[in-house]
């Protein structure tokens, strides 16, 4: 009896404990991928790994999470001389343990996937942007986590090598998402300068149907993209980070013809005009929850090799505050807590940043200040815990 009550009491401060815990998937291409723990205690957090997989192997690198149905989907990269990479799904148990429900074929070199639900149809699009060679894969998803092979895969070309041959000698593929409408479906490609854009099937979700791209300036090598809807006149734009020319820009967006249309509105150095073309690549933008926010990461120490005045154990994020016109001026250059910055994710409330190095083996969680919009600095205490996995981190996932 009193055993039994000082189980139940044990549980139930467990389960207390654990509800105000925060929990976080991290892809890294030794094969892993982990489950992360944020706890809380007063003033102290700490991030742990509570399980890892080896069933995204061998080269995870991107995930998409079903919150509510709780599902992960996990694209494999795959890894030479293997010519083809994978796409798997898995369920979550209570602990945050993944377990492979499918494995199926993906296109080599899969660096970003989406899903979508097509309306209430109960059809479930999924598509994903491989590097190199530029491809994009087409998925229709079966119900909990079942997997088909893809539909279709497009192979794109572009008609003349870019301004910086190294990276622009074809296309690359490097980002998927959906407009708020979601009926169009968008591709930056970094080697080609455009952000290519798809229609997609209703009833089958393939095949895609490609429309008029954005052409962007000569050498901007766009990485990734988000869309931001101005609260006070309700204009759309698209901001996207250059990889190459490390600028972040603003596009006024507008539905015309069936297609998109699109007029540049804003540009600006992710870090600085001083740093020359592909020295500091910029790598993830995403906008904060409540849209006051757009912040860029950037390889700018770690890249910055021959660049003799800058050093230090960390590359940097930029914090633009966004002006309703869609211009964009800057707030804070922080630290990440690493080298390579990959990828990194605010969560839900937007106080919170996690982001995976590729360098340091590490996912870095930081706090953010909502009204200011600044990260608080490690002196501030808000370097909320740091996780050193098994390999290169290369993307993270809150799980919420
Ligand atoms: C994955 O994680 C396990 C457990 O932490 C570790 O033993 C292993 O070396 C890691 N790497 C690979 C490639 O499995
Ligand atoms: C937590 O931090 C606050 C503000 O910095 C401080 O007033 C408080 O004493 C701290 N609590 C503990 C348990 O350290
Ligand atoms: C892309 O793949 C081709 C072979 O298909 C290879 O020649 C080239 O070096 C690769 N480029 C990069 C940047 O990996
Ligand atoms: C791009 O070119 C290759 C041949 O080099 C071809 O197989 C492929 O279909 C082309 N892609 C498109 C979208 O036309
Ligand atoms: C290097 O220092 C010079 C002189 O202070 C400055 O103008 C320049 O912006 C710096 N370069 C970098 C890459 O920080
Ligand atoms: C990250 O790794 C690099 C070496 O690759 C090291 O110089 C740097 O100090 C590390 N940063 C942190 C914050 O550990
Ligand atoms: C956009 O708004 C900002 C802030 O109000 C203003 O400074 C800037 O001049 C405007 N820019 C354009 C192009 O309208
Ligand atoms: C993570 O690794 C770094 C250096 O590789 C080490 O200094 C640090 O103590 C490690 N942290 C944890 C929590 O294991």
């Amino acid at each position: 009896m009193y055993n039994q009550v000082l189980t139940s009491a044990l549980s139930l401060a467990l389960l207390v404990k654990t509800s105000s815990a925060q929990q976080l998937f991290a892809a890294h291409s030794d094969g892993n991928v982990s489950t992360l723990a944020l706890s809380n205690n007063g003033n102290t957090s700490t991030l742990s790994v509570s399980s890892v997989t080896p069933q995204c192997e061998s080269n995870p690198s991107s995930i998409n999470l079903d919150f509510s149905q709780r599902i992960l989907y996990c694209l494999d990269r795959g890894r030479a001389p293997a010519t083809q990479g994978s796409l798997n799904s898995f369920t979550i148990d209570a602990s945050g343990k993944l377990e492979r429900i499918a494995r199926v074929s993906a296109p080599f070199s899969g660096v970003a996937a989406e899903f979508f639900d097509i309306g209430d149809s109960g059809v479930r699009g999924y598509v994903t942007a491989s590097y190199n060679r530029s491809s994009v894969g087409v998925y229709r998803l079966g119900e909990n986590g079942a997997l088909t092979e893809p539909l279709q895969t497009i192979f794109p070309n572009i008609t003349s090598t870019g301004p910086v041959p190294l990276r622009q000698d074809r296309s690359y593929s490097h980002h998927v998402i959906l407009d708020p409408t979601r009926k169009f479906i968008l591709i930056p490609d970094l080697g080609g300068d455009l952000i290519r854009v798809f229609k997609y099937n209703k009833k089958n979700v393939a095949p895609l149907r490609e429309l008029a791209p954005l052409v962007t300036v000569p050498g901007a090598g766009p990485r990734h993209a988000v869309f931001w809807k101005s609260p006070e006149s309700g204009a759309l734009y698209l901001f996207f980070n250059g990889e190459l020319d490390q600028k972040v820009y603003s596009y006024r967006v507008e539905y015309k013809n069936g297609g998109l249309s699109w007029r540049q509105q804003f540009a600006i150095a992710s870090v600085s005009d001083d740093l020359p073309a592909t020295t500091a690549p910029t790598s993830e933008i995403a906008i904060t929850p409540d849209g006051r926010f757009v912040i860029v990461s950037n390889r700018d120490v770690s890249f910055a090799t021959s660049i003799k005045n800058r050093s230090g154990t960390s590359d940097t994020l930029s914090t633009f505050s966004i002006h309703s016109n869609g211009t964009l001026s800057p707030v804070q250059q922080a630290p990440s807590g690493g080298y390579s910055p990959r990828q990194f994710m605010i969560n839900k409330a937007g106080d919170k940043l996690a982001v995976g190095h590729q360098n340091n083996n590490t996912v870095v969680i930081w706090k953010r200040d909502i009204e200011s919009g600044k990260i608080v600095s490690e002196a501030e205490g808000g370097k909320l815990g740091v996780a050193n996995l098994s390999g290169a981190v290369v993307f993270v996932q809150w799980d919420e």
